[in-house]
């Protein structure tokens, strides 16, 4: 279990997004995790070198997987928290997001995770604190930390973090969905195609332009398909999204018979084939229980995984 990581410039100040993130800070962060997972899994012991910090988890927007994973996250390596909820917080009274997060940081903490529903909101404060921001969701923008989950999940099943000659469908909700972007940013770094599948109103074609000023060597490419029954056949990973209706969202009549993953259309992927789902899921729309529940589902690893992933997050942004 790597004990001691250390910040080593400006880049890795933070974690705001993947959109940036150089692969050699990526793949270490998923090796980081990856000998984390023991410790979430129980298989050793949980050590505690971040005992003495503390962490102000900033839930500003409902949230169940990420808030409780970083939670158990900053305690299994002996952090203590301290949660603000949205509801219950003086924003309800129209204090802004800076204000928010300088009051708490001028409290001392060591680290602010931050959840709101404002676009690039996780930017905004971290020009605003002296303590690292780490993302956890901002709006339509980025969630990173799920990115890196769904690819410590992912590449685990495969056996490896070279994703070149994979391609992972990302289905649904596209256009709403911050962990559509991460998802893809991150699994395009690591070599893999990325094929976004749902209706135009939710996939626009614009998605194609979404890697736009980061092709590098080695970079996969995205594309934007309709068609999901065309899709499946040669999809590594199917990843489904929530339809975000909180957002905006809206469906047609058709949209599960469409788009959604039912066991029989599951049917179509290769063999191989994983599933996946950031959660929470709408059963009976994105998903069927069959799907979700069954033996290709990836979807409680990826629950697992998380922990891991904010583990080695806290251990990088608190320089342990
Ligand atoms: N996947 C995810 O971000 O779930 P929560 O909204 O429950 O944190």
């Amino acid at each position: 279990m790597p004990l001691r990581m250390t910040m080593t410039n400006a880049t890795t100040r933070h974690l705001l997004g993947l959109r940036d993130v150089p692969r050699e800070r990526l793949l270490g962060l998923l090796e980081s995790a990856a000998m984390l997972l023991p410790v979430v899994e129980g298989a050793e012991a949980a050590a505690a070198p971040l005992e003495g910090r503390l962490i102000a988890n900033l839930f500003l927007e409902n949230s169940t997987r990420t808030r409780v994973s970083f939670t158990v996250a900053a305690r299994r390596l002996g952090a203590q928290t301290v949660d603000l909820l949205g509801g219950t917080s003086s924003a309800s009274k129209g204090e802004s997001l800076v204000d928010t997060a300088r009051n708490v940081a001028a409290m001392g903490v060591d680290a602010i995770v931050l959840r709101c529903n404002a676009s690039g909101g996780s930017h905004l404060i971290a020009r605003h604190v002296s303590c690292p921001v780490i993302n956890a969701g901002d709006g339509t923008c980025e969630h990173p930390t799920q990115g890196l989950l769904d690819m410590l999940a992912l590449t685990r099943s495969i056996g490896t973090t070279d994703l070149s000659g994979r391609t992972i469908g990302i289905t649904g909700d596209v256009v709403h969905s911050r962990v559509a972007r991460s998802a893809a940013y991150a699994a395009t770094c690591l070599g893999g195609d990325v094929v976004f599948i749902g209706p135009p109103a939710m996939v626009p074609a614009s998605l194609e332009g979404l890697l736009d000023g980061l092709e590098g060597e080695g970079r996969g490419d995205v594309r934007v398909c309709h068609d999901l029954d065309a899709a499946l056949p040669h999809l590594d990973a199917a990843m489904m999204l929530r339809v975000q209706f909180e957002r905006g969202a809206a469906i047609t009549g058709d949209y599960p018979a469409m788009y959604g993953l039912t066991a029989a259309r599951a049917a179509m992927l290769p063999e191989h084939a994983v599933v996946m789902h950031p959660g929470p899921i709408n059963r009976g729309l994105e998903l069927d229980d069959e799907t979700a529940d069954g033996p290709r589902s990836l979807i409680m690893d990826q629950v697992t995984c998380g922990v891991a992933v904010r583990m080695a997050v806290l251990l990088e942004q608190l320089g342990a």
